[in-house]
């Protein structure tokens, strides 16, 4: 995928804008499901899972996040068991990213209170084409783990 999307930029080469680099002819259309955090043991980092799902013909990428509760959000994937910051993820053309425990997850760090089960989490999920979504995402038990029937 990063392959990819490195040869489409290389190809386009100033000339013309990225977003027309691609096989749909519909725009990405994000929506989010199955949010949720796991109570956090720690005061100071808490994780975060949720589910992209992109209906458009044009692939996106989710580059940022933020959240009132975090000084900072980082984005991670999980490679061999181990766990590394990525700039971004991407969201395929009539496909879904799935962040879920194991794999690609949010980092809350730097926490300002410590997320509490029942309680709602706020974060903006900015993506490179999309613009931001707003997502409430409720704190779950610590040790909570979704039927996502997949
Ligand atoms: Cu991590």
């Amino acid at each position: 995928m990063r392959r990819s999307a490195a040869a489409c930029a290389a190809a386009l080469a100033g000339a013309l804008a990225l977003a027309g680099c691609g096989s749909g002819d519909s725009a990405a259309e994000l929506s989010v499901s199955a949010a949720y955090m796991p109570q956090p043991v720690s005061d100071s980092m808490a994780a975060g899972f949720l589910t992209i799902t992109n209906k458009g013909g044009t692939k996106d990428a989710l580059t940022s996040v933020t959240s009132d509760v975090a000084g900072s959000v980082t984005v991670h994937e999980t490679v061999g068991g181990a766990m590394r910051e990525v700039d971004s993820l991407e969201v395929p053309a009539g496909g879904r990213l799935q962040l879920a425990s194991g794999g690609s997850h949010l980092m809350f760090e730097k926490l300002k209170r410590k997320p509490r089960q029942g309680e709602k989490v706020t974060l903006e999920l900015h993506f490179a084409d999309s613009g931001t979504v707003e997502v409430e995402m409720p704190v779950e038990s610590a040790t909570y783990t979704p039927n996502t029937g997949s």
